[in-house]
């Protein structure tokens, strides 16, 4: 989702940012601007679509300030006129925002009234309008974009570049903000991975916290009193911070492939690291895992690994669909909340609601100093290097791998699960071969002409028949629906007719059985049925080939899932590293 990056230092700012921009990518997005400042004029370049190789030395290459924006649309459409960044009308400053603001409407209105006019269609354009009211009376850019702050409603980031001076002034509340410090240059940005190349030293805001960089000097004020203070400077882990494609044709496919190495580095962790939690969730009377999308079906494993490996009556809840369970709340229970960015507005929200309640928090998260993690009182890393590609594969299985972890920890053997995760995660390194590439191309050939596909998957399985119809769904644009077997008779086998393609989990455990029936059900009524499974049957047209992963099968079956995406994906000629329409890190609600 939008991100927004700032620049500070040596002439060429330009290409400075749209290099920060392109780190930024991965985040989804389908329009971006810069704005640098030169001779007390700002100069803006905004386009749709992907930044691609444009070069902006030539144009303005002495400018050593700038802003930047990578834009999802969320009011008003992809167009060049709602691209960030927006200027003020007398044209002394600039600015670009992440999130959403709430009373958008109410202050447009009220800003139409007193003669201003729009030209975009977006909510930001309502805080440059705010600003510029705000001015009137502070005569002071800094006073102003505080004052206007207030003003919002809503979780908005946002970062401003004056035309008069050497001046960038940048707020956080909910959406991340973070400020590299290199030498005689400053970075600000929405993630510390666009600037690592950069430097290792980065300030990570909190909410409501300013940043100034004016007169050649950083400034950090609490939004709210309007107090100065001193921030903590970190040192940032230059070892998980490289985005390369390492000789493969696409992110998703080397992300896949790395889970011979990331589901083991997910629990790399002592036995006492884990003890705090293990005795949180042992002292409760409820424990909730929370999610969204991937993560929030990695949360519901989660559960049920609790539930099956620890007896802990482990619930699953969704993100954005916990209101009926605010008032359940109570201290001393614990919320487990699962994100691959830590940045996701739905789970932050909850987790807040939760926390508001005493609730403890535990996380298990992808980004180094992301906000899931500042929320958290046993915060966890999965360790799983950047996940580039926006579809998530490294980090659901290194998530689930983690969570049957703290379930065999919870229940006194955390040993046992530590040599499962490393037996498995052996076994996958030998899993992938060309032979089994060759295989599932294969499949993707025989059915990438089909429109509507079924997954269905029981018990420990059910979460991968959900995770794996998401996973086609994102990068074919296909219709596909996951479902737990049981339901099949009571309504979706209306949906099978000839040739329909139905995805069949078979994993080695007591459900066996059952999902023959269900392949034998859906072949009778002329499916196509292919089993995701380690034993071939009669029953089956086609199969993923996979081998028994024992309890922590749904990470093994799952990349069966990932690979026909993958090879779907590149069958129809879409963009599998950025599906349409998605973004990596979905920071609005
Ligand atoms: C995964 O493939 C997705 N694109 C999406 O469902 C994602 O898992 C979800 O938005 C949650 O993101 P998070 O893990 O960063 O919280």
């Amino acid at each position: 989702m939008c991100g927004i990056f700032g620049y500070v230092g040596s002439p060429g700012a330009s290409n400075t940012i749209l290099t920060g921009l392109k780190r930024l990518e991965y985040r989804g997005y389908d329009s971006w601007g810069i704005a640098v400042k030169h001779n007390g004029s700002i100069d803006m370049t905004k386009q749709v679509g992907a930044i691609g190789d444009i070069d902006l030395s030539n144009k303005l290459n002495r400018a050593c300030i700038g802003i930047g924006h990578t834009r999802w649309a969320t009011h008003g459409g992809t167009t060049v006129n709602n691209a960030h960044p927006h200027i003020a009308t007398d044209g002394s400053f600039v600015l670009a925002q992440n999130g959403i603001v709430e009373n958008y409407q109410h202050l447009k209105a009220e800003f139409e009234k007193k003669g201003y006019s729009f030209v975009s269609e977006t909510d930001t354009e309502v805080i440059v309008r705010l600003i510029e009211d705000t001015l009137k009376t502070t005569r002071d850019l800094t006073t102003a974009v505080r004052e206007a702050f207030l003003t919002l409603t809503g979780r908005n980031t946002i970062i401003v570049l004056s035309a008069d001076s050497d001046r960038i002034i940048a707020v956080r509340n909910g959406s991340p903000l973070v400020v590299g410090i290199g030498d005689d240059e400053f970075f600000f940005s929405s993630d510390t991975l666009s600037f690592a190349d950069k430097t290792s030293s980065a300030v990570l805001l909190e909410n409501h916290e300013m940043v100034k960089f004016d007169n050649g000097k950083l400034t950090f004020v609490n939004v709210m009193t309007g107090k100065a203070f001193d921030p903590q400077i970190q040192t940032l882990d230059h070892t998980t911070t490289t985005i390369d494609k390492e000789g493969y044709d696409h992110y998703m496919l080397k992300e896949i492939v790395e889970q011979r190495d990331t589901i083991r580095e997910a629990v790399q962790y002592d036995e006492s690291e884990f003890a705090p939690l293990v005795n949180a969730i042992h002292n409760a009377k409820s424990v909730y895992t929370v999610g969204a999308g991937t993560a929030g079906f990695a949360a519901g494993q989660i559960a049920y690994f609790l539930r099956t490996v620890a007896s802990v009556n482990a619930v699953e809840l969704k993100s954005y669909e916990t209101l009926g369970f605010e008032n359940h709340f109570a201290k001393g229970d614990v919320l487990i909340a699962v994100s691959q960015s830590g940045e996701t507005a739905d789970t932050i929200e909850a987790v807040e609601k939760a926390k508001s309640k005493g609730v403890a928090i535990a996380s298990i998260v992808n980004m180094m100093g992301s906000s899931l993690i500042r929320l958290s009182d046993h915060a966890f890393l999965t360790r799983s290097g950047p996940e580039i590609c926006v579809a998530s594969t490294k980090a659901y299985t290194a998530q689930l791998s983690w969570g049957l972890v703290l379930a065999f920890a919870s229940a006194g053997k955390f040993k046992d699960g530590v040599s499962v995760i490393n037996r498995v995660s052996k076994q996958i390194s030998g899993y992938f071969t060309d032979e089994l590439f060759s295989r599932i191309k294969g499949i993707a050939s025989g059915i990438c002409s089909n429109e509507h596909f079924f997954v269905l998957g029981k018990g420990q399985h059910y979460y991968t028949a959900l995770e794996g119809a998401l996973k086609i769904k994102e990068i074919t644009y296909k219709h596909v629906e996951g479902f737990a077997a049981g339901e099949l008779k009571h309504g979706v086998i209306a949906l099978i007719e000839k040739g329909t393609p139905v995805f069949v989990i078979v994993g080695d455990d007591e459900h066996r059985a059952d999902m023959y029936t269900v392949a034998a059900e859906v072949k009778s009524r002329g499916a196509y049925v292919i089993g995701v499974a380690d034993r071939t049957s009669t029953l089956f047209d086609d199969m993923i080939p996979s081998f028994p992963g024992g309890i922590a099968d749904p990470a093994v079956k799952i990349i069966g899932f990932q690979l026909l995406s993958y090879f779907l994906g590149v069958a129809l000629g879409n963009n599998v590293d950025k599906p349409r329409n998605l973004a990596k890190s979905v920071t609005v609600k």
